[in-house]
């Protein structure tokens, strides 16, 4: 019988770290994420997301990060894509880290973005989920360049680049919900990066890269 992963082969898609297990959020996935998010990302009104979403009403949230996965699934083309990937440690749903590109044939440059549940943070989880899908792109996918970027004053977001060997490559200005923030930017080479001591795990590569058009 065909599966779903037959069907959209990114859902085939896994990424082992030694602590966590990366794969595309499924449709069953969805309450842990919401849970997840529903225990707390970060201070109330200090939001570290240019759009506010996880201070959202309970009733709100749900159905906007659900609208928001299918939507990156939907939108998901080989010139624009956005892979969003469940982050798990064992059967603990702890946030998202997602990898994404425009043009990837052509400009070799991915982007990323993550959050975790506030009981995840400051453990190292977020430096070994960002490295591991560096560690994709650069190794598997021959990413030439991996961008990033944070509010200015987002000390763990920026640690997490920095201490990977990111360099700041400019600040700009963002609409931050209502406000503009200042967004520092930081970039990733492959002769850059501080590769983690462990060997990523791949699983399901040819079906995405090929799904990729690469
Ligand atoms: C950003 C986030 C994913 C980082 O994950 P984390 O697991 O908390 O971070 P880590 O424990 O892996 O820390 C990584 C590095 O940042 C440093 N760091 C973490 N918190 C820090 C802080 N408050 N001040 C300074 N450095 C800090 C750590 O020392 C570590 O550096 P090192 O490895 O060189 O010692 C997580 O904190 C989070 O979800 N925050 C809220 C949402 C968010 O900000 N998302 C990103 C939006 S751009």
């Amino acid at each position: 019988m065909t599966s779903l992963a037959d069907i959209w082969p990114p859902f085939a898609f896994t990424l082992t770290t030694p602590r966590l297990t990366l794969r595309p959020i499924l449709d069953a996935d969805i309450p842990a994420a919401v849970s997840a998010a529903r225990s707390g990302i970060h201070e109330p009104g200090k939001s570290p997301f240019s759009t506010p979403w996880a201070e959202l009403p309970d009733d709100e949230l749900a159905p906007n990060m659900a609208r928001w996965y299918w939507r990156c699934r939907a939108g998901f083309s080989r010139e624009d894509w956005t892979l969003l990937m469940g982050v798990w440690q064992d059967d603990e749903f702890l946030g998202v880290q997602d990898l994404g590109a425009r043009n990837f044939a052509v400009l070799r440059t991915v982007n990323t973005g993550s959050w975790l549940k506030k009981a995840a943070q400051g453990r190292g989880v977020g430096k070994e989920m960002r490295a591991a899908v560096v560690c994709y792109a650069f190794d598997y996918l021959q990413a030439e360049v991996a961008e990033s970027e944070a509010a200015a004053w987002n000390r763990q977001s920026l640690g997490v680049s920095l201490g990977l060997g990111y360099e700041p490559n400019g600040l700009a200005r963002h609409t931050w919900g209502t406000k503009v923030e200042e967004v520092q930017k930081v970039r990733l080479t492959p002769e850059s990066f501080k590769r983690p001591d462990w060997t990523l795990h791949v699983q399901g590569h040819e079906g995405l890269k090929s799904y990729l058009g690469l």
